[in-house]
C-alpha cells in the first residue's frame, strides 16, 4: 500500500480549535442544554430576531441554487453604508473572505502580517495556503486594575513594509482594543493590502473605516452577521473594498457560497430595530461586568482586566494555574468561557458578554472561587 503524502506545507497542520457544540457539552456535564451559559465564542446571547424567524419560516424555493451575488442583501448594505454596491461582496462568514484574499493576493514568497495575540484564523489560513505568517508581539502592560496589550507601532510599520497583506482586527480579538485611525492611515499609505476586520465594530464607540473605501486602492473592510446580528450559525459575512479587488474575489469564490437561508436571514436582520437595542443592552452589561470585575480585582489582585470595545472581556492572571482552575470551576457549573492552552495566552481567560442575568451568575461564581481559593 502506498500512503499518499499531503503537500509539504500541510504536513504539520492542526485543525482549527473551534467551539464545541452545546449538545456535546450538555451530555458531558449531564445537564439540559438550556442550563448552559455559553460565553466562549463571542456569540450573540439573544433569541433569534423575530424578523429572521419570519423570513426563514416563509422560505419556499430551496430546490434552486441561491443568487450567487446576493444582490438584494448587497443593495441594502450599500444603502446603509452610503457606498456603491460595486464595493460589496457577501461571503460564507467573514472567514471566507480572509481565505479568498490570501488566495488572490499572496504569492508563495509573500508574507502576511498581524499582531499577536489576534484572531487565530489569519495564521491558520496563511498556513493552509503555505504562506508565511509573521506576528508582531504586543507587550502586556499592567496598570492598576487593568491590563493592556501595547503594540510597538514603529516596529509593526517596519515589518509591514516587507509584507504583502497586513491584517488588523479592530476591535481586536481577544482583548477588544481598537487601534487608532492615525496608525491605520500610516499603514494604508504603504504598498500593501490592508485588511481591517470589523467583526465587532457595532459594539465599539470608535467609527468604522468603511467610509475610507472610496479613497484607497488597498483597503478592505470585513464585517459579519455572526456577532451583532446573531446569525453565527448561518454563516454570512461581507466585505467592503475597491471594485477591482471585489471583482477578483467574485471571480475566484465558489459560485453559490452563501445559501438561501443565510441570504434571507441577513436581509431580514438588517431591517430589525431590535439589533441596535440589543447592542445598547450588551454595552451596558459590559460596563456593569467590568465594574464588578474591578471591585473583585481591588479586593483579590489576582487578575487584570482588559478594557474592551467588543462583546467580550479578557482577563490576564499572574500564572496559568488560576485561569485553568477557574475555567474548570465555571465549566462544572455549566458556564463556558474561553480557555487558552497555547503558551503565549495560557495566563488568560476570555469571557463573552451574555445576558445580564447570566453575567450576574458569572460574578457570583467568580466571588465564590476567589473567596474559596479553589
Ligand atoms: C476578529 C474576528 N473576525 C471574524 C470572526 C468570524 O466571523 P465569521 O463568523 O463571519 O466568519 C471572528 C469570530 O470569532 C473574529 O473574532
Amino acid at each position: 500500500m502506498t500512503k499518499i503524502k499531503t503537500v509539504d506545507h500541510l504536513v504539520s497542520i492542526k485543525s482549527y480549535n473551534g467551539v464545541k457544540p452545546l449538545e456535546v457539552i450538555a451530555e458531558e456535564l449531564n445537564i439540559p442544554v438550556t442550563k448552559i451559559i455559553k460565553l466562549d465564542g463571542n456569540e450573540n446571547p439573544y433569541d433569534p430576531l423575530p424578523e429572521v424567524l419570519a423570513a426563514l419560516s416563509s422560505l419556499k424555493n430551496i430546490s434552486n441554487y441561491p443568487d450567487m451575488m446576493c444582490s438584494n442583501l448587497i443593495q441594502d448594505l450599500a444603502k446603509k453604508e452610503n457606498l456603491d454596491a460595486n464595493n460589496f461582496i457577501i461571503s460564507a462568514g467573514s472567514d471566507e473572505l480572509i481565505e479568498l484574499l490570501i488566495k488572490a493576493y499572496a504569492n508563495p514568497s509573500d508574507t502576511v502580517l498581524s499582531v499577536s495575540p489576534t484572531f487565530g484564523m489569519i495564521s491558520f489560513l496563511a498556513q493552509v495556503h503555505g504562506i508565511k505568517h509573521v506576528a508582531v508581539s504586543q507587550q502586556l502592560v499592567k496598570k492598576e486594575s487593568f491590563a493592556h496589550y501595547v503594540l510597538d507601532e514603529n516596529q509593526f510599520f517596519d515589518v509591514a513594509k516587507q509584507s504583502k497583506i497586513v491584517f488588523i482586527a479592530r476591535p481586536n480579538n481577544p482583548d477588544g482594543y481598537v487601534v487608532s485611525e492615525k496608525f491605520i492611515e500610516r499603514l494604508v499609505a504603504l504598498p500593501v493590502l490592508v485588511i481591517i476586520d470589523e467583526a465587532y465594530i457595532e459594539f465599539s464607540d470608535s467609527q468604522s473605516l468603511a467610509k475610507w473605501i472610496p479613497q484607497y486602492d488597498n483597503l478592505v473592510i470585513l464585517r459579519t452577521f455572526s456577532k451583532a446580528y446573531g446569525l453565527g450559525g448561518l454563516r454570512v459575512g461581507y466585505g467592503i473594498m475597491p471594485n477591482d479587488i471585489r471583482n477578483i474575489l467574485v471571480s475566484i469564490k465558489q459560485p453559490y457560497n452563501v445559501n438561501i437561508a443565510g441570504q434571507k436571514a441577513a436581509f431580514a436582520a438588517l431591517s430589525s430595530p431590535l439589533v441596535d437595542q440589543r447592542i445598547v443592552k450588551m454595552k451596558k452589561t459590559r460596563e456593569w461586568f467590568i465594574n464588578q470585575l474591578k471591585l473583585l480585582q481591588d479586593q483579590y489582585k489576582t487578575f487584570w482586566i482588559h478594557p474592551s470595545e467588543a462583546c467580550y472581556v479578557l482577563l490576564t492572571f499572574e500564572s496559568p494555574e488560576v485561569p485553568k482552575n477557574l475555567y474548570e470551576h465555571l465549566y462544572s457549573k455549566g458556564i463556558l468561557v474561553r480557555y487558552y492552552s497555547s503558551s503565549d495566552m495560557i495566563n488568560n481567560l476570555r469571557i463573552s458578554i451574555g445576558l445580564q442575568e447570566n453575567m450576574v451568575k458569572v460574578i457570583e461564581e467568580l466571588k465564590l472561587f476567589l473567596k474559596g481559593g479553589i
